[in-house]
């Protein structure tokens, strides 16, 4: 029997016009655009000016911008996956929404929650369901408005996360194209340094917590760095080892855009140059689940059947993992 992968066979993307700048962030907050850059690597983020509008707004229109470049039908798709953060409302599920709201009136839908790794495990979670021959079309969101969970006066949080949604199409592939192999993890220490207090069944939502600002996202930024870094790059290596994969054989690093170090420290280890580091940090921030499908629509046109690449993304909770997947087209 012919083996079925789960490859990717589409993508989309959706960038709000502001862009906050870093000379900007300077007037609100006591920073400098030279910290931010040698520190973060980030010049300038997205943001979602409209007050009216949520996620939902961005993963739509990166859905959109895909079934528009690949001509496939709405109403083809049998699941809709939003991984999110930062989803509309706590209950009912963005990913309902937005998938009423393209069209795909014969799909199901959910959300998926692993902070910054959140698109990484979606598309474990579409492949599995592609592989199993279960379903034939599943689109993975990734969108997050990150400006509606920071605190616009904490310099620690402020400068780092942006705005955006990107989308990929997963089908199943007999030429042995799509996912390949990953290894994903979770730690539950993380919560102490990287977390949004109030708002959960933990600490619901009341005048005290809005009053202390425990309703915006916080983190020791110093300890998810070194965690990010070694695990990271741990897993990165690692998918490279049980492949018997050389730094040759990689044509791309597709890693979370969480800091311009942690990317490059990944990078190092597993040996691959500068050139097939995939990076739109500078223009981007970090956009916690749209990170890497934000990367494969702004380097769509590079990429070409049969190419390695390798995803690595490390987030709240905390989660992590590793993924190698083959490029199933040309553009
Ligand atoms: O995506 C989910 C996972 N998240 C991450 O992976 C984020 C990981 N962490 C980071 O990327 C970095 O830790 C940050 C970018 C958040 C901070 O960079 P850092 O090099 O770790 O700086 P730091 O927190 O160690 O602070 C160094 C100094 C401190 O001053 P002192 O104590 O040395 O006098 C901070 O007060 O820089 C100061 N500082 C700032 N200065 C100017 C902290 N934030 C700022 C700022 N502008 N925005």
């Amino acid at each position: 029997m012919t083996k079925i992968t789960a490859a990717i066979t589409a993508v989309g993307k959706y960038v709000p016009e502001y862009a906050l700048t870093n000379k900007e962030l300077e007037t609100m907050v006591d920073t400098n655009d030279e910290w931010i850059t040698t520190r973060t690597g980030i010049k300038e983020r997205r943001i979602l000016k409209d007050e009216n509008a949520g996620t939902s707004y961005m993963a739509i229109k990166a859905a959109e911008d895909l079934l528009k470049k690949s001509g496939v039908d709405a109403s083809e798709i049998d699941m809709v996956i939003v991984a999110t953060a930062t989803p509309d409302m706590p209950v009912a599920s963005t990913a309902a929404y937005t998938a009423s709201s393209i069209g795909a009136t014969n799909a199901f839908s959910y959300d998926l929650q692993a902070a910054c790794s959140s698109f990484l495990y979606g598309m474990s979670t579409a492949a599995s369901y592609i592989e199993s021959g279960r379903y034939k079309k599943i689109l993975l969101i990734g969108a997050d408005k990150m400006s509606s969970i920071i605190d616009y006066t904490d310099r620690a949080t402020c400068i780092i996360f942006g705005d955006g949604a990107g989308a990929a199409l997963f089908e199943p592939n007999t030429e042995n194209l799509g996912l390949q192999d990953e290894y994903l993890r979770s730690d539950g220490i993380g919560r102490e340094f990287l977390k949004i207090d109030a708002g959960g069944s933990l600490l619901p939502p009341s005048e005290d917590t809005l009053k202390n600002g425990q309703h915006f996202v916080r983190q020791e930024g110093r300890t998810v760095f070194k965690f990010a870094v070694s695990n990271m790059s741990n897993v990165a290596e690692k998918m490279l080892e049980r492949n018997n994969l050389t730094k040759d054989d990689i044509q791309w690093l597709v890693a979370h855009q969480a800091n311009k170090r942690i990317i490059e420290a990944t990078a190092n280890r597993v040996g691959v140059e500068d050139s097939k580091v995939m990076m739109n940090i500078d223009k981007y921030g970090n956009t916690t689940s749209a990170t890497l499908p934000l990367l494969l629509a702004d380097y769509e046109k590079e990429l070409k059947k049969g190419d390695n690449l390798i995803f690595a993304a490390f987030g709240g909770g905390f989660t992590w993992g590793a993924i190698y997947l083959k490029w199933a087209y040309n553009s």
